[in-house]
């Protein structure tokens, strides 16, 4: 693989590129003073809002708030990944793109041969189709699956003939040749062995990057056998992990749909346009990544996931879900459809036709209720336990979007659903205000601020007393939690109230582990604390949750130490502060000063 890009050779690329140059070639310009002005081209809009700025070498829409350089520019618009969008500006100024490590050697140089080994090969399989004596099983294949002849040419389908060199033969013609196939991922070359061809007796799909290049292939069975596809293995130009089964055709030449269905199968994408919907894409047997995710919203605002509606689709669904939200901003859809079980959009969309399939994409869920219903799963909201477990999950993912308009919108709509499932009542009503708060400020800490309202919230209604006194409550209704415990005689340092005996419990367990709650109330019969033990242990457990019930002990124990550290500090500072500077040695002094300044802080 070729090296990463120097930076400063990007920094001098960009440098030297025009930026209105290069957007003008995509979207027509008018002069405005120093700037230049244009209806935007990322969003509907009949007044001019979209604004590049020459000066700064940036673009601008007051409209929508696409922002950006020439290099974004050509990411956002014309579809390029990073490193495409800097080759593309780099061949407009006539400029080889270095490597680090690889010398000058340009990607063009690099992967030319690569891509021309593949776009013969796509060649010879679509001739095979036509022309190779045993090709009627294949072609009787496809139409068996309802596949016209034109529909098969426009997806460039082909047949790798049975026999392990037929494309070795007519391709392979030298040693480079051969070297390139290989590269290409085509020829299979085992221990030094004359090279084979990988696919044999299959149906080809040619599967195109962004720029309508072959990168690799996907090769059924003819009817039934495993493995049902063989693929392209990961080569220079072909990384399962981003590439896009049917996006350059759905796209190309001018084509720009309004959205992308994003299905599991490359049978699935050719059934669809087959039935005139010729917005679907495949992923390459894989659950969609974030880079998927980016070049899908990179194409289109709007993105719905297809999948089936058994267990499998479901956790294929949740994965894509996860994987959409460092893209999101205001203006994206993602939405997500579940198939009745055993359907896929082939067989659906045979069936029923392209009307009745197209009208199931209203009932596409939107990506804040499919991940409401996902973290709802399971919780009882409303109860102390449910509300705190909700805001802990929920966290994580809100933390991955991007913050701005978007967020605030998930948020907030994810706090009406919530609350609609709490009983009506003053606590429902304190849940809206909470999350309508959250929504105006959608900092990481407001997010942490919801988490410790529900807490205090939580506290106020079952865990009454000092953060010792609750410590040493759930230790008796769950001694194991003594092994989570820190120094005893830094807890009785802390001064609070029941520090002492939460202490005591825990030098207890750590001598009588095997002490249940029963047992640890008995132990202390005869003890002057027996009463206040006993009455702890009969009130009402905290939460049920053993997670949060470790949580929660945790936070309770460090806050007692931290008081004990703050005690230990302040009479150590009253201490410094009684004696005379004079009487001090160089490390008082220094400790003098850091207690103090710890003190004020
Ligand atoms: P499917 O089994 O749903 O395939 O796998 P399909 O495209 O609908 O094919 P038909 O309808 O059975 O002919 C979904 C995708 O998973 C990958 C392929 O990308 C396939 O399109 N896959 C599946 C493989 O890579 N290898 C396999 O053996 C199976
Ligand atoms: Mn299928």
């Amino acid at each position: 693989m070729a090296g990463r890009i120097p930076e400063s050779f990007i920094d001098d690329l960009v440098a030297a590129t025009d930026i209105v140059e290069v957007i003008e070639h995509y979207v027509p310009l008018k002069r405005a003073g120093k700037e230049f002005k244009a209806c935007c081209p990322f969003h509907d809009e009949k007044t001019p809002s979209f604004t590049v700025v020459p000066d700064k070498q940036f673009y601008h829409c007051f409209g929508c708030g696409a922002h950006g350089s020439a290099v974004g520019f050509l990411m956002d618009y014309a579809n390029l990944e990073f490193v495409e969008a800097v080759e593309e500006l780099a061949r407009r100024a006539g400029r080889d793109v270095p490597r680090e490590g690889g010398g000058a050697r340009g990607p063009h140089e690099d992967f030319e041969p690569v891509f021309m080994a593949l776009e013969r090969a796509n060649a010879y399989f679509q001739r095979q189709l036509r022309r190779h004596p045993q090709a009627s099983r294949a072609v009787e294949y496809l139409k068996g699956r309802g596949l016209s002849g034109r529909i098969a040419a426009e997806f460039q389908l082909g047949f790798a003939p049975p026999g392990w060199d037929g494309l070795l033969r007519e391709l392979g013609i030298d040693d480079s040749a051969r070297a390139t196939l290989v590269r290409a991922g085509l020829l299979v070359e085992r221990d030094g062995d004359r090279p084979y061809d990988r696919f044999r007796d299959r149906i080809i799909f040619p599967i195109h990057d962004v720029k309508g290049r072959v990168a690799g292939f996907g090769a059924r069975i003819i009817d039934s056998g495993e493995p049902k596809y063989l693929n392209s293995p990961e080569t220079p130009v072909f990384q399962k992990g981003r590439g896009l089964y049917g996006l350059w055709r759905a796209r190309r030449a001018g084509r720009s749909p309004a959205r992308l269905l994003v299905v599991e199968g490359y049978m699935d994408v050719v059934a669809l346009a087959q039935s005139g919907i010729d917005y679907a894409v495949a992923t390459l047997g894989t659950a969609a990544t974030e880079a998927h995710v980016q070049r899908l919203f990179r194409a289109v605002n709007d993105v719905v996931f297809c999948f089936d509606g058994d267990e499998a689709g479901r956790r294929a669904a949740w994965r894509a879900a996860e994987n959409t939200l460092p893209s999101m901003k205001a203006g994206r859809y993602a939405r997500f459809l579940f198939l009745p079980e055993g359907e896929d959009p082939d067989s659906l969309v045979r069936t029923e036709g392209r009307q009745v399939f197209e009208s199931r994409l209203g009932d596409a869920l939107p990506l804040s209720r499919f991940l409401f219903d996902r973290l709802a799963t399971g919780i009882d909201p409303g109860t102390p336990e449910g509300d705190a477990r909700f805001v802990e999950d929920f966290r994580p993912h809100v933390e991955r979007v991007p913050a701005g308009a978007y967020r605030r919108q998930l948020v907030s709509r994810i706090g009406e659903l919530y609350a609609a499932r709490v009983p009506a009542g003053p606590y429902r009503r304190q849940i809206e205000t909470w999350f309508d708060a959250l929504s105006r400020d959608d900092s990481p800490e407001g997010l942490g601020r919801l988490g410790n309202r529900i807490h205090a919230h939580t506290r106020r209604l079952q865990g009454s007393g000092s953060p010792a006194t609750r410590a040493a409550r759930m230790l008796l209704h769950e001694p194991s939690l003594a092994a989570e415990a820190v120094d005893p005689e830094l807890l009785r340092r802390a001064g609070v109230a029941d520090a002492d005996l939460l202490a005591h419990l825990i030098e207890i367990l750590r001598a009588r582990p095997d002490l249940k709650t029963a047992g640890l109330v008995e132990h202390h019969r005869q003890h002057e604390w027996f009463r206040r033990i006993e009455r702890l242990s009969h009130s009402e457990p905290e939460l049920s949750d053993p997670d949060l019930l470790r949580r929660e002990f945790v936070h309770c124990l460090r806050w007692v130490t931290d008081q004990a550290r703050h005690h230990r500090a302040r009479r150590r500072l009253d201490e410094l502060k009684n004696r005379h500077p004079s009487e001090l040695n160089d490390a008082e002094r220094r400790e003098l000063t850091e207690l103090t300044a710890r003190k004020r802080r």
